[in-house]
């Protein structure tokens, strides 16, 4: 079972598209997977077609009002179940410490092999929260000019986060999405991020692609909405690299 944590400081950078079609495309490949959406925008509940403010979800849970059989929604998608978020209708005010996340997982890791959490760009309580309770952090990037000074100031923030915490968080992979492959600034930039970042930054790279930002329109994954879309074949080549790197990073 590996708990990845999706994350950037950076907004828009598709985080919550990676965690949905992500989850999704490792639940294809027959795997059991849980998504937990940890972000107030609840961007991933709504994209998978459950409506956040008709549902108690991670803070009812985290904050021990509610036991996880009454937040936790089965089969958003085959093989795929949801904690939603319900930042929005429920305090989490009470939530005083980051291990809440990581100790209430406890009981869940043997019903799934992996456990996907999207969140906000803010590195506040709830991310920290995620960020201990994760084995490891994929990290999308969007190629601009600031990308690579970005992820180094990232690569320092969850330094400084492992050390405080006593906690050891290494990165699953660099993702690089919105992608245009026509775009030649853009192919510069990608040689000079796999130059500084070598084997960290996957092999797939999500190109630009609308049917991803159709999809959660209508509150499906990419493989339930355009099976064919490029952007279905990228997340399923992404979750061929992530069962590799997984099944490594278990062995090391
Ligand atoms: N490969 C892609 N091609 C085209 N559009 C995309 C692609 N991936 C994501 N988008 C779009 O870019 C926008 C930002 O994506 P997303 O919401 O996943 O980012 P985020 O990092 O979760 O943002 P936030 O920081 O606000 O949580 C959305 O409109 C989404 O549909
Ligand atoms: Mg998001």
């Amino acid at each position: 079972m590996t708990v990845i944590a999706i994350y950037n400081r950076k907004g828009g950078v598709a985080k919550t598209t990676t965690a949905i079609n992500l989850a999704a495309a490792l639940a294809n490949n027959q795997k059991r997977v849980l998504l937990i959406d940890n972000a107030p925008q609840a961007n991933a509940t709504a994209g998978v077609g459950v409506n956040p403010s008709a549902q108690s979800g991670i803070a009812a849970w985290l904050t021990d009002r509610m036991p996880v059989e009454k937040v936790l929604i089965r089969e958003v998608y085959q093989n795929l179940d949801l904690i939603p978020s319900d930042y929005s209708t429920n305090t989490h005010s009470n939530l005083i410490d980051r291990f809440s996340l990581s100790s209430h997982l406890s009981l869940l890791t043997i019903r799934y092999d992996f456990i996907v959490i999207d969140n906000d760009p803010t590195l506040d309580l709830l991310t920290e929260n995620a960020l201990y309770a994760a084995d490891t952090v994929l990290i999308p990037l969007r190629i601009d000019k600031f990308a690579l000074d970005g992820y180094r100031e990232l690569r320092r923030h969850l330094k400084d986060f492992e050390k405080e915490t006593h906690s050891h968080l290494p990165i699953l992979g660099i993702l690089l999405t919105q992608y245009e492959s026509r775009t030649r600034v853009m192919k510069g930039m990608r040689k000079e991020l796999e130059t500084s970042l070598g084997d960290l930054v996957f092999q797939t790279t999500i190109r630009k692609n609308i049917q991803l930002v159709e999809a959660p329109f209508l509150g499906r994954p990419i493989f339930d909405y355009a099976p064919r879309a490029k952007g279905a074949i990228d997340y399923e080549s992404l979750a061929q690299e992530v069962l590799q790197r997984t099944k490594k990073q278990a062995v090391s």
